[in-house]
């Protein structure tokens, strides 16, 4: 089986980390968002995975071959040379997706995070016996969001409104679809909507049918949604595998530590927190709420909580660092400095405390 990531737009939303990669490849729990997915899709039997691309592919390649192996599946690009929305990318794929076993493929939004019942999804597919699949969730403010009208015992849908004015419903798309060939037939090669120009006229005919997501999903796109998401995931993680979460005195509620990661003595840390692989965390720290990447050093006695500490930072002692923080790479808190909701571009050094949210270039 085939899949498709729909891996366009610039990620504005997640900077700074977005301005040193790509968002797919901005870390979740220790590993690129993006991860998170081909290795779902691997779990339900997809073989090739086709990243639909419209900036920085050389990036996104260099990085992914390295796990072609070790997951074992087939990753290549298709690149736009001008956006061409949710539906166009799968036009211009179109010889990547379909072969001669005429089977459907998976297509997902690449800033979704869930627990990807993707085989549950193929049994769904097969079972309605229509031309797509889309997998819906339930959230409290639809209206950002894709809605679906749908026939709750059957899960026909009969509308799919994009981005609604007026409340229509709370379920929505979720970003995750299984599409038989056949709906290729129905997208033109030009900058196209999925959500407006090509569900709403397969509802139309009765063939589209949606399959609530059992479980946890999350937009991570924006800092708010990826500190809660984070918390989804791990609350999922000790449901599925509690073995992968660490355990200890010094640790509250759901925490993952990289294997690589040091910790020092007279810590507490959680609950909600991922610490990545080579960090260091001296003694006396306080952790809570927060994503600490690859290779950060958190001296003595640092209190950081509800924050994104990017790749290589650092935060000094007695400093204390909340309230939606984000730092991008290499960045340097110095000792005793206080954070509350600093955005901080890559490469800084924060000598004074940042005393309300705000931007430092
Ligand atoms: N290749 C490519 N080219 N990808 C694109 C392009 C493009 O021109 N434009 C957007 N994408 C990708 C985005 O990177 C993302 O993975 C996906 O398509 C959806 O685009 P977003 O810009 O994130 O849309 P949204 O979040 O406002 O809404 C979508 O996702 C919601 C769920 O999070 C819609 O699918 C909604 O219906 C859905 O509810
Ligand atoms: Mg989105």
């Amino acid at each position: 089986m085939k899949a498709l990531i729909l891996v366009g737009g610039f990620g504005t939303r997640l900077r700074p980390l977005t301005l040193n990669v790509p968002k797919p490849l901005v870390d979740f729990a220790n590993k690129p968002m993006i991860l998170h997915q081909i290795e779902a899709l691997k779990g339900a039997g997809v073989t090739e995975v086709v990243l639909a691309i419209n900036y920085q592919p050389d990036r996104m390649l260099s990085f992914l071959k390295e796990f072609e192996a070790q997951i074992g599946i087939k990753i290549t690009c298709s690149q736009e040379t001008e956006p061409l929305g949710t539906a166009g990318p799968l036009a211009l794929a179109r010889d990547k997706l379909v072969d001669e076993s005429g089977d459907p493929f998976f297509v997902l939004n690449s800033d979704v995070i869930s627990e990807y019942p993707l085989k549950e999804m193929i049994e769904f597919h097969k079972a309605h016996g229509g031309e797509a699949s889309i997998m819906v969730t339930k959230v409290d403010e639809p209206s950002k969001y894709g809605v679906v009208i749908m026939e709750e015992s059957t899960g026909r849908v009969e509308k799919f409104v994009e981005k609604p004015k007026l409340f229509v419903g709370n379920k929505i798309n979720a970003g995750i679809y299984l599409l038989n060939p056949s709906v290729l037939d129905r997208i033109e090669l030009r900058p196209t909507s999925i959500e407006k120009e090509v569900f709403p006229k397969i509802a139309a005919e009765k063939k589209l049918f949606a399959m609530v997501l059992p479980g946890f999903w999350m937009d991570i796109g924006q800092p708010k949604d990826y500190i809660t998401g984070l918390r989804l995931y791990l609350d999922s993680l000790r449901k599925r595998s509690p073995n992968m979460l660490a355990s200890g005195t010094h640790i509250l509620g759901n925490v993952l530590v990289h294997e690589t990661a040091k910790i020092g003595e007279g810590c507490l840390i959680g609950p909600d927190v991922a610490i990545g692989p080579n960090c260091t965390v001296e003694s006396g720290v306080r952790l809570s709420r927060c994503t600490v990447m690859r290779g950060v050093r958190i001296k003595k006695h640092a209190c950081v909580s509800g924050s994104i500490i990017g790749w290589h930072s650092t935060v000094g002692q007695w400093a204390r660092v909340e309230n939606m923080t984000i730092l991008g790479e290499d960045v340097h808190v110095g000792d005793e400095v206080y954070s509350n909701g600093g955005v901080v571009l890559p490469h800084k050094e924060i000598k004074t405390s940042i005393l309300k949210p705000e931007i430092l270039m």
